[in-house]
């Protein structure tokens, strides 16, 4: 797992640059035209586990950037609930493996209901890009460890040259801004890269949490998708008992699960959502929890707010979830090792579900 988060920057580059021509997006593999992408009504997009998460992500940054309404749901929910898929209706499915029993139903689902099903899928060949009508791979190589790690951040770089794709061509972004997000994507290998190598202080903020028995994790917008992965992450290869929340309905019920010495997770990148987060921390540490913030170097108003900062690099909000995800698998793994689990294999999981 370890090597495999240490590949990220150089799995990133290789998703991200061959789609990169002459400061525009090509996504050859799309076999759409600009008239059919400005036709394109709403997007379903379907997965299983930290691939549904990333799709959890894309429909802030497609929603927001393309502004095109998109659904996502958990494909073993969608092949049983006779979903509502109208004309102009895009089908995507993320999966790492391409055989994933689920999602794999849930294409055909689409196909049946006479849709074209658009792949993000990173093992060639597979069931899923076999049957896909057109396949975007995400060029992150084989990926041996049971928790997803590398994979995950490449699903997320197709996602976002999707999102820019298909705002361009519907004239939602000014080339200005295109070019803008380009250089911010660019710029994310090298600052995955320095995000792992500054892993002391996640390290040392580990080694105090490695009794720890519950954690909550919570933000709003994207990073309650963070959120969600971050607590995958730790649940599975840590044994943790860990949940993610939109931080907004923590008072909803979850705050009185909150005392001395719970651990939250914030995550805090959206910079419009900075004070709301702020006040969800304000109410779980008056009730005795510890809090650790991930946010960008530039927020300062996270030093008062929390008990411990991590801090990372500015980018677009948008693509924050490439960044935020870092420190939050080295906190897992570190955890992890720190309880001696095999985070390779970690018990009752198979890196393929194949079955139901
Ligand atoms: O191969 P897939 O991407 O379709 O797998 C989906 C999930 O099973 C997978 O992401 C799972 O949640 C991982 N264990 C997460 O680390």
């Amino acid at each position: 797992m370890l090597k495999e988060m240490y590949e990220q920057p150089k799995t990133v580059t290789d998703t991200l640059m061959p789609r990169i021509k002459d400061g525009d997006i090509v996504i050859d593999e799309l076999n759409m035209s600009d008239e059919e992408i400005k036709a394109i009504r709403k997007i379903f997009i379907v997965a299983c586990g930290s691939a549904y998460h990333t799709g959890v992500t894309a429909k802030y940054v497609i929603e927001g950037l393309a502004r095109i309404p998109v659904e996502v749901d958990v494909a073993s929910e969608f092949r049983y609930r006779n979903p509502i898929l109208e004309e102009g209706t895009m089908v995507i499915v993320i999966s790492q493996s391409g055989e994933t029993a689920d999602t794999l139903a849930a294409l055909r689902e689409s196909q049946k209901l006479g849709h074209k099903v658009l792949g993000i899928v990173n093992v060639v060949g597979s069931s899923i890009a076999r049957e896909a009508d057109n396949v975007m791979y995400t060029w992150a190589g084989p990926e041996i460890a049971v928790a997803t790690t590398k994979a995950y951040s490449a699903q997320l770089i197709a996602l976002y040259l999707l999102a820019m794709k298909f705002a361009k061509v519907r004239g939602k972004l000014d080339e200005t801004t295109f070019q803008e997000l380009l250089e911010d994507l660019k710029r994310l290998p090298a600052q995955i890269e320095m995000l792992l190598s500054n892993k002391e202080r996640i390290q040392r903020f580990a080694n105090r949490y490695v009794g720890a028995k519950d954690v909550f994790f919570i933000g709003r917008g994207i990073d309650y998708a963070i959120s969600m992965e971050g607590s995958l992450k730790l649940k599975e290869i840590s044994y943790i008992h860990s949940e993610a929340y939109p931080a907004g309905e923590l008072k909803h019920g979850t705050i009185s699960l909150i005392e001395e010495g719970s651990l939250i997770i914030a995550l805090a990148t959206q910079p419009k959502l900075y004070q709301k987060t702020i006040s969800n921390m304000t109410e779980v540490r008056s009730r005795g929890a510890k809090v650790m913030a991930i946010t960008f170097e530039s927020n300062k108003l996270m030093e008062k707010a929390a008990d411990y900062v991590i801090y990372i690099p500015e980018t677009d909000p948008y693509f924050a979830n490439s960044l935020a995800i870092i420190p939050l698998q080295l906190l897992a793994y570190y955890i992890a090792i720190g309880k001696g689990c095999d985070v390779d294999k970690p018990r009752n999981l198979a890196k393929s579900v194949t079955v139901e």
